[in-house]
């Protein structure tokens, strides 16, 4: 995370957090008035999980919160400032500001926009801020009574009649403890359709590097793959081509590189053992896939029933027998029959995604 400070109204300095990769499309969040950027932080952080640029804004301090011109005018720099045009998420009064900002010639300036829980804002229906938005908007309401709510919508609705570019969307999200993520969904699924991110393509015959990022798109736990070598020591290597197979007979299996040192003892192995990595295993993840460690020499292990490897303080260690060995391209697939498992169910898996070390972040 970046702090970067734009140039507001009347050279204002207006300070900003920047999250994110610079090449993702930017989202650019407005707190409400007299709220800093804080308030927006897990939004912040959760859209910069799904592949956005975040700019988290802190609004000029306003003694009195319904002086919107500096706001506004702030707004429409910052945004004049920012590389690319962003969708702009706006709460409470932020929604005013934004609202007002984008009227006049929005389109030019930013992608889309969001207002969360935007009270009534009487001065902009008078003005018909709301039917002169161009850009795709989205308004969620719910976090008020229902009073407020049907107003906030009427003055919406009028803009959907009446507004020749209108294109307004409206969702309700009632007041819930599982609010916040209720409105991730939305805001994701709005950026999705509104915002699309450029799509990336492998063809046949394409570098192996583009093939390896369109398989990293799907989500992983992450595994060490045990057995014994010939003399009774112990390999292993980190794996997260594990899949299960069949619960009758019990089967999974794992796909192991036949560049792999270990591959020579896993092609032989009667048996071995898949232990899936919990959170706090990713230092043993990383030496099972580097070169030159000792592996098992800081690792608590123990024998299982068959005598393979299994790690301590896993979330879940495969006993398995194997079953057959099938040949597949550069790697050969492993399959085993399940003899035992032990688990410990209250332990968070170590994911992996996108090349990238992740952990659970819904609840
Ligand atoms: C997250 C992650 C997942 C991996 N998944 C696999 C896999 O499924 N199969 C495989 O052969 N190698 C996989 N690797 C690479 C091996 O762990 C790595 O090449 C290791 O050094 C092989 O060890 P070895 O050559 O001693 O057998 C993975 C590495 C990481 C970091």
């Amino acid at each position: 995370m970046s702090v970067i400070d734009y140039k507001g109204f009347g050279g204002m300095p207006l300070s900003a957090d920047v999250l994110g990769d610079d090449n993702d499309p930017a989202v650019l969040l407005i707190p409400d008035v007299g709220q800093g950027r804080l308030a927006w932080r897990d939004v912040a952080d959760a859209l910069v999980l799904s592949g956005r640029r975040v700019v988290n804004l802190d609004l000029r301090d306003a003694t009195d919160s319904h002086e919107l011109t500096s706001h506004f005018e702030d707004l429409r720099l910052v945004l004049a400032q920012m590389g690319s045009r962003p969708v702009v998420v706006a709460a409470g009064r932020g929604g005013w500001i934004a609202t007002r900002a984008l009227a006049p010639d929005g389109a030019h300036l930013a992608a889309g926009l969001v207002l969360v829980d935007m009270p009534v804002d009487e001065d902009a229906i008078a003005s018909g801020v709301a039917e002169r938005l161009a850009i795709p908007t989205l308004v969620v309401r719910g976090g008020f009574s229902p009073a407020q709510c049907s107003a906030v919508s009427d003055a919406f609705n009028a803009a959907l009649s009446i507004g020749e570019y209108a294109d307004i969307e409206e969702s309700d999200l009632a007041l819930a403890s599982d609010r916040m993520e209720a409105l991730l969904g939305q805001l994701l699924e709005f950026l999705e359709r509104r915002q699309p991110r450029e799509a990336m393509e492998f063809k046949a015959g394409s570098d192996p590097r583009t093939l390896r990022d369109a398989m990293g798109c799907f989500a992983t736990g992450i595994t060490i793959v045990t057995a014994l070598d010939a003399a009774g020591a112990p390999v292993g290597l980190t794996a997260n081509s594990f899949t299960s197979v069949s619960l009758d007979p019990p089967l999974l299996l794992v796909c192991i590189a036949n560049s792999a040192g270990t591959a020579p003892v896993l092609r032989e192995a009667a048996h071995f053992g898949v232990n899936v990595l919990q959170i706090g295993q990713q230092p043993a993840s990383n030496r099972f896939a580097a070169r030159g460690e000792d592996r098992f020499a800081n690792q608590p292990w123990a024998p299982g029933q068959t005598g393979v490897p299994l790690l301590g303080s896993s979330l879940v260690s495969f006993e398995c027998e194997r079953e057959s060995l099938h040949e597949a391209g550069d790697h050969f697939i492993l399959v085993g029959r399940v003899v035992r498992a032990q688990f410990e169910p209250h332990r968070d898996p170590l994911l992996y995604f996108r090349g990238k070390y992740r952990r659970l972040h819904f609840a």
